[in-house]
């Protein structure tokens, strides 16, 4: 758990003050050193989006949604995701003296439950799918001219917002420019988010691969891109719930075409998610959820999964999340690992 979380950070609203912090840009030397092993040696980087105050990357995007419309007369915000993104809407309306509601599916865990009443939300769990409490959180929007929707990741400047963590590595890299980027992938609000950063910094027109990264059963975008448009999935089957958007945002497929070739995408599965959140809590002494461990599948299997003696600079983006703790990562080892 991070240490910015004890503090209380009480911004001057003046001008758009950022609710995010600058998080670290790590050169991991077991992970370098595990990319390393064939002779060709790589520099893998941890951008620990985990120590955000909110616990994952979204408080980037939805604090920066938020803030844009305080001059416009707001009095509630209201958000439908019973995850990260809804734990980013009530910290950032905490911070910013506003009242939030976030609605949850039935399928919230406890925690996340408590964790969002700290921030001083209401919360309503309503709908056994995200569909359905996503619907009911419009509707009571629709009856309130004076109430912000806050969609999870759809949204241009949620995009915008989460730009600001290639902004951060852009300065913090210095001089060098890496040759991938590793994101997960649920909705597309984070690899947009990306996308938009590279855009700003003109690292678009650099030899720059983001590597976009789902599981099996949570593959929307993969989906898509094998079909040549926009798919939508029955169900999540995936632990990695997180990721359980069933159709991602079309401006992700619209940049997939427009970017032909930067972008890839790569499918990993459950097991090799659990297997690897237990390698990166033995060697980090993190514990992430899922959602972030399919990244870092990718980041401890370079060689595997992005070819041999290719990718000498990654930046792995650890998204966090609080979905979890020891409890369900025991669980999840019970079902998956034999
Ligand atoms: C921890 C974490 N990582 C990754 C994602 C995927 O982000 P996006 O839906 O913006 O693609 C999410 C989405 O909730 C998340 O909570």
């Amino acid at each position: 758990m991070c240490l910015f979380e004890q503090k209380n950070y009480s911004f001057k609203m003046s001008e758009l003050q950022k609710l995010h912090i600058k998080t670290p840009l790590l050169r991991s030397h077991e992970l370098s050193l595990i990319n390393s092993l064939n002779g060709f040696e790589r520099n893998i980087f941890l951008k620990l989006d985990n120590c955000q105050p909110s616990g994952s990357f979204k408080i980037r995007g939805i604090g920066y949604l938020i803030q844009t419309h305080l001059e416009k007369n707001i009095n509630l915000v209201v958000s439908s995701s019973g995850g990260n993104a809804g734990l980013a809407a009530a910290y950032a309306s905490q911070q910013s003296n506003l009242k939030s509601l976030v609605l949850t599916p039935t399928t919230v865990l406890p925690s996340v439950v408590q964790k969002l009443k700290s921030y001083n939300a209401d919360v309503m769990i309503y709908g056994d799918v995200w569909d359905e409490t996503d619907r009911k959180a419009r509707e009571i929007c629709n009856e309130n001219p004076l109430a912000l929707y806050v969609p999870p990741f759809d949204h241009e400047l949620i995009w915008k917002g989460n730009a600001s963590l290639i902004e951060e590595i852009f300065h913090q890299l210095e001089n060098l420019i890496p040759d991938c980027i590793v994101c997960s992938v649920g909705g597309g609000g984070l690899i947009l988010g990306i996308i938009e950063g590279l855009i700003q910094t003109g690292w678009i027109n650099k030899d720059i691969k983001i590597i976009a990264v789902e599981t099996e059963g949570a593959d929307c975008f993969n989906a898509s891109i094998k079909a040549g448009l926009l798919v939508s999935l029955n169900e999540i089957t995936s632990i990695a719930k997180s990721l359980g958007a069933k159709k991602c945002a079309s401006k992700l497929l619209e940049y997939y075409d427009q970017f032909k070739g930067k972008i890839e995408s790569i499918v990993v599965s459950d097991t090799e998610v659990v297997l690897t959140m237990e390698k990166f809590l033995d060697d980090h002494r993190y514990l992430v959820e899922p959602s972030c461990g399919a990244s870092l599948v990718v980041a401890y299997n370079i060689d595997k999964y992005l070819g041999k003696n290719k990718f000498k600079n990654v930046v792995v983006e650890v998204c966090g999340g609080s979905s979890i703790a020891l409890e369900n990562f025991l669980d999840y080892k019970k079902r998956l690992i034999k």
